[in-house]
């Protein structure tokens, strides 16, 4: 393994028994032992874990791969993502990064304390209090008691149970876990951070504290695998991503691309669809017959970034003339709350009855608009007066908003999580008053 590689991935692949469920290394004590069992040298600067070869040789039906020939190397300082569907193998590559289950093939090797904070079991021992699992964590990953108790006010700070520090921790909500295993996997300096799904617990406002904290490892050269079905906090917060698929890692490359290629063929959301005359939405009056996201070029895209403008164009036959007609897009947001409706204001149509023919129309929607993440977009065309519905086509394609924190942005100076669904640069303006002002005395 070179020098500068954090994690080193050989060939793992993990099966697993369908039916039976085999038992994680959950809790510290279990993990301590095993931890203890290697030689202490070994442990702190090489983690070089297990090679299993499988004993049985011939594969049987009631076998489930959930890793097959995983390899993948991670240089230090590297923000690693790793994205895929439901029970792709995600946690379960994490589980054996971790240690916490053995691969049934392969070898992994880690440079560097790790820490770990995964989906399931947080790392602490139930019948053991916030306060003692604090300092058995820091202990497991080889600091010692003062270097625990200088960080220890900050993870309490950070994960506000302060009130329940002396309460053993199976008496936690599975929230206050989250939060309390977050505060000690990021604060107590691990040289590689692996994080598994956390995000989805706890709220809004921990999650945003969250995503900052993990930015500020990655920040200060630590190497991190982040797991998530958050794929704005994904492109984010990581330069690089692999997609897993069944198993296999089926992309590795930046976020970005990666992101964008899990979202248009694993989730059948792509910028752009196009229909037959006999598939078409529609009717006897007038027919959809394509949709596409672009560029100012007129390139069909899958991601823009936040700052540039991006088109939503729509293709339809009229068959019937004579008619004042309303075109319009939806605009959705990824947990499916509509962001806007816009309407075709083209000075052209607007009142005007259409000819038989087809039509290519286009709404622009500014840069510094759309937050990040994905938009599904909707075509809609209606007859006015009587109100009558041709088509209502709604998510029909898909863009990815990314952030690639350059300048121009409505950020500012800020680089943290910037969550709401638009995200728009406005005019700002700010006066100095000069007079002197001075604080009262007031505590
Ligand atoms: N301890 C276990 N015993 C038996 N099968 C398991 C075990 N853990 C995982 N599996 C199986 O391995 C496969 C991969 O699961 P894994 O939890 O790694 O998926 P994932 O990518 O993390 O999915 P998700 O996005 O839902 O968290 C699944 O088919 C799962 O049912
Ligand atoms: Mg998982």
């Amino acid at each position: 393994m070179r020098e500068e590689t954090a994690i080193s991935v050989q060939g793992v692949s993990k099966q697993f028994r369908i039916g039976e469920f085999e038992e994680d290394a959950e809790n510290i004590v279990s993990s301590l032992i095993r931890t203890i069992k290697r030689p202490l040298t070994n442990y702190r600067k090489y983690r070089s874990l297990y090679r299993f070869d499988d004993k049985s040789g011939a594969e049987s039906s009631d076998i489930l791969w959930a890793l097959r020939d995983v390899s993948f190397d991670v240089p230090r300082g590297q923000v690693m993502g790793i994205v895929g569907m439901n029970g792709a193998g995600k946690s379960t590559l994490l589980k054996i990064l971790a240690s916490i289950t053995p691969p049934s093939r392969g070898r992994v090797e880690i440079k560097g304390r790790v820490s770990s904070l995964l989906e399931v079991g947080t790392g602490f021992h139930p019948e053991l209090t916030g306060r003692e699992n604090v300092f058995l964590n820091g202990t497991m990953m080889g600091m010692t008691r003062q270097e625990v108790g200088r960080k220890f006010d900050e993870i309490v700070d950070f994960s506000g149970v302060d009130k329940f520090l002396d309460t053993p921790v199976k008496r936690y909500s599975s929230g206050m876990r989250v939060r309390l295993a977050f505060a000690v996997a990021a604060h107590l300096e691990p040289e590689v951070l692996i994080v598994d799904e956390v995000l989805a617990v706890g709220d809004a406002a921990f999650q945003r504290k969250c995503l900052d904290k993990m930015e500020d490892a990655g920040q200060d050269g630590r190497t991190v695998l982040f797991v998530s079905h958050n794929l704005p906090a994904v492109t984010r917060l990581c330069s690089r991503a692999i997609l897993l698929k069944e198993g296999q890692i089926i992309m590795d490359g930046t976020a970005n691309d990666v992101v964008a290629h899990y979202l248009a063929v694993e989730r059948d959301l792509s910028g752009s669809k196009t229909w037959t005359e006999e598939d078409g939405p529609g009717d006897g009056i007038a027919q959809l017959r394509a949709m596409r996201i672009k560029n100012t070029a007129g390139e069909t895209i899958e991601t823009c970034e936040i700052r540039e403008p991006l088109g939503l164009e729509m293709e339809f036959d009229v068959f019937d003339p004579g008619r004042v007609m309303m075109v319009s897009f939806t605009v959705f947001d990824e947990q499916g709350t509509q962001v806007f409706i816009t309407v075709e204001t083209d000075e052209k149509w607007l009142g005007k009855p259409r000819e038989n023919g087809r039509y290519v129309a286009t709404a622009w929607v500014p840069g510094n608009l759309l937050g990040e993440g994905t938009f599904n977009i909707g075509a809609h065309l209606s007859t006015m007066n009587p109100l009558e519905m041709h088509y209502n086509a709604h998510q029909q394609v898909a863009v990815q908003i990314i952030d690639n924190l350059g300048p121009g942005s409505a950020r500012g100076i800020y680089i943290g999580s910037f969550p709401g669904p638009v995200r728009p640069k406005l005019d700002w303006e700010t006066q100095f008053l000069p007079q002197s002002v001075s604080r009262s005395a007031a505590s």
